[in-house]
């Protein structure tokens, strides 16, 4: 942990910090892809024989639990990139004024090269997830902790992320603001704007990686959905517009076994970003199963179909260059979580991943399994 004393410039709160030694993020490839559902295959190898990085979110606490060692088994085996799951999120990194914390981060990344797994940051700037004592500055000094947050990590982190989610969950129509952007203290500073200066300012601090544009909840056949990809692509035309340097557009891809879909339409939306020139990445994929039958056996394959069908139509799409999954195994899973929290004493939970709590495969992996090996090259 890193005092940021008052007064004390930012770079200069960071001479002190232990040198950083970038790490060559290449990628493992000691597995090839047979077929699918074969021990030898891997999600990760079955992606990568066809030109897709697959990926999922990877959390440093949960390799201190007592299925720790199982846990980082599980993602060097399967997985061929890692997304900081809460280490780059601004309340860890800067839960206060005077702190900067970057031994999650520090931890993560060392993690990952040495299993040269490829790591996403995410994320630096979000509206929704902002650290208490930001919310009580006035508008000009929140805007500055958004840039000297911004420049912090990427200057410790430079040349060590494959790609960065700049920007995540610019959208919220419940809001009401113009554009359906969604309030927050960088917002309030700096209008719309405060999206292409991120941009601007990553891309000055980390030329080589790649720059995301990270968005929630566009997948449903929905008002919602519908309000999201119509408000986010006008968002992405006016920022291409301006110039800025985003490389990729993320789809988080959250899907909800109670939501209506319709793929072909949400595959037109993502063709219309393809179209603008960007690649896609779906960087947050997985399945709250809450609205499907109580038998488990049922439920499993009710996860699996829905995998499968929105991987089928939304891999055909060349433009998709990515594919992360949110967490892997059901037990570590935001949903399952959460559910802890809300339902104490309920015997079953969540289970949204394509692994089980005893980090076996599920229906869901092989699902996943057959679209990678169905879909056509990148
Ligand atoms: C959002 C965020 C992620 C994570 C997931 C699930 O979509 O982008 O960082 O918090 O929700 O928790």
């Amino acid at each position: 942990m890193l005092i940021a004393s008052q007064g004390l410039s930012r770079r200069a709160a960071l001479t002190g910090a232990a040198s950083i030694v970038a790490t060559a993020a290449t990628l493992p490839c000691q597995l090839q892809a047979r077929e699918p559902g074969s021990a030898a295959n891997t999600l990760g190898s079955l992606g990568a024989a066809k030109g897709l990085l697959v990926g999922a979110s990877f959390a440093m606490h949960e390799t201190e639990r007592p299925y720790g060692a199982r846990y980082r088994e599980l993602y060097i085996r399967e997985m061929r990139s890692l997304t900081t799951e809460l280490e780059l999120k601004m309340p860890t990194v800067r839960p206060s004024r005077d702190i900067i914390e970057f031994e999650p981060a520090d931890q993560f990344f060392d993690f990952a090269g040495k299993h040269g797994l490829p790591v996403r940051g995410h994320t630096l700037v979000w509206n929704d997830n902002v650290p208490q004592w930001i919310k009580s500055l006035n508008t000009l000094d929140a805007g500055y902790h958004m840039d000297a947050h911004i420049e912090t990590v990427l200057e410790r982190f430079r040349g060590r992320a494959f790609a960065w989610d700049v920007v995540n969950e610019p959208i919220a129509p419940w809001d009401r603001l113009p554009g359906n952007l969604r309030a927050g203290p960088y917002l309030a500073a700096y209008g719309e704007d405060y999206i292409a200066r991120s941009f601007r300012l990553a891309r000055q601090f980390d030329p080589a990686a790649k720059l995301v544009l990270n968005e929630a909840f566009t997948e449903t056949a929905d008002d919602l959905g519908q309000a999201f990809r119509a408000s986010f692509l006008n968002l992405v035309r006016r920022l291409k517009d301006q110039g800025a340097p985003i490389d990729a557009i993320g789809l988080q891809c959250h899907l909800k076994s109670g939501k209506p879909y319709d793929f072909p339409r949400f595959c037109a939306f993502v063709e219309q970003l393809a179209a603008l020139d960007f690649d896609i990445h779906i960087t947050e994929l997985d399945v709250d199963d809450s609205a499907y039958p109580r038998n488990l056996s049922a439920r499993d394959l009710r996860v699996a179909a829905l995998y499968r069908d929105f991987l089928t139509a939304v891999l055909a799409i060349p433009a998709v260059k990515v594919l992360t999954f949110w967490q892997l195994a059901d037990h570590t899973s935001w949903l399952y979580y959460g559910d802890t929290e809300k339902r104490p004493r309920a015997v079953s939970r969540p289970r949204p991943l394509p692994f089980d709590q005893h980090f076996s495969r599920k229906p869901a992996w092989f699902a996943i399994a057959d679209s990678l090996s169905a879909m056509p090259p990148r």
